[in-house]
């Protein structure tokens, strides 16, 4: 039986928290927000206010925790847990910033480190389909890829969370808290390492003084296979739309949209598969955080051999951000990756 801790009880961590009692073989022991009041999500679990406090209760007997927290928060509880042994899994992005994401990486490199990043929708079935498609080769040259996130967020949802709306506290706007998922679809699809970034990012909606983080992001990312990805974000939407990635080979083109994959071939369109929908869950987070949380589990007891996704592979989108903010700083100007 493992033994873990959930820390932050906000939004997500209600995904957690179902996901894992979903499953055998996982006991929540603790759980841990600053506001006391979110103890009301998990009332039946004991309740620490302060990660250290938690972390340092030596009768918890922890084998890993969940850190379900603003961005900023990412690093250093990440780093008291690995200083005491304990394994890490943690939400999207691995980190605020690129400095902090390299300084996770060596942290979870170091001998008997434990770290995994949740990037769900890589486990959905249309994103599972379109990589195996693509491994399985014979679509011609990979000409270019383009991913769109068309979402609706008001004041409203920065206000509820502030953090969000602070470039100092997560990083970035739609491009770290919404559109990070497709981007690292994209760059995955790509199967190549960026090489070139050209990006813009402004705020189309006014969301008062307190949020300075943007709403809208256009960019261009060329890959060292020639490929050029197109992306562009947005949280100024009317609505939440279908996201959509769409990758395009000589001979194929394979779209997902809406949950669905469907690859053109000589001029015919065909369904290659379909995303599942799990009530309970809100579907645009994905469906696959509990298989997600399963690998890690898998992984801790030995049986997988490397977490889904590794703190490596997860500051991939963080740099990627990072390059697109720094592109749009110098009014688009093409950065190295
Ligand atoms: N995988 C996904 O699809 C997905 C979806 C939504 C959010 N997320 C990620 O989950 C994380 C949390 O996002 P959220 O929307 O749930 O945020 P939230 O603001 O709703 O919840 C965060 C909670 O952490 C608490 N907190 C802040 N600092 C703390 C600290 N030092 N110690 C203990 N508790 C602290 C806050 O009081 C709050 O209750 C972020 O990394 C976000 O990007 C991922």
């Amino acid at each position: 039986m493992f033994r873990t801790a959930i820390i932050g009880l906000g939004t997500i961590a209600a995904i957690h928290l179902d996901a894992i009692r979903g499953l055998e073989g996982i006991e929540i022991v603790a759980v841990c927000d600053i506001q006391p009041e979110r103890h009301a999500l998990a009332p039946d679990l004991p309740f620490y206010r302060d990660a250290r406090e938690l972390l340092d209760d030596s009768r918890l007997a922890l084998d890993a925790i969940h850190i379900c927290l603003p961005h900023d928060a990412h690093l250093p509880v990440a780093r008291l847990a690995l200083e005491r042994g304990i394994a890490v899994f943690t939400e999207k992005p691995v980190t605020a910033t690129l400095a902090e994401a390299e300084e996770l990486v060596a942290l979870a490199e170091a001998p008997g480190a434990r770290v995994a990043v949740c990037f769900q929708n890589r486990l959905n079935p249309c994103s599972q389909a379109l990589l195996a498609a693509i491994r399985a080769g014979g679509h011609g040259r990979l000409l270019g890829l383009r991913g769109q996130v068309a979402w609706h967020r008001t004041s409203e949802y920065y206000a509820q969370a502030p953090w969000r709306g602070r470039m100092e506290r997560a990083g970035s706007g739609t491009l770290i808290n919404q559109a990070i998922h497709t981007l690292d679809l994209l760059q995955l699809a790509a199967g190549s390492e960026p090489v070139t970034i050209t990006g813009l990012v402004t705020q189309l909606q006014d969301l008062g003084p307190d949020v300075d983080v943007e709403d809208t992001a256009v960019a261009r990312i060329v890959f060292a296979n020639g490929a050029t990805g197109f992306f562009m974000s947005t949280n100024a939407n009317a609505l939440n739309e279908d996201v959509e990635l769409v990758v395009h080979f000589e001979k194929t083109r394979f779209t997902i949209r809406g949950g669905r994959l469907l690859q053109l071939s000589d001029g015919v369109e065909t369904r290659i598969a379909e995303d599942v929908r799990r009530s309970g869950a809100k579907f645009y987070y994905g469906a696959a955080h509990q298989d997600m949380i399963r690998a890690f589990y898998d992984w801790l007891g030995g049986d997988a051999a490397a977490p889904i996704v590794t703190a490596r592979e997860a500051l991939v989108t963080v740099r990627l951000i990072d390059r697109i903010l720094a592109s749009s700083r110098r009014g688009a100007a093409p950065v190295a990756y």
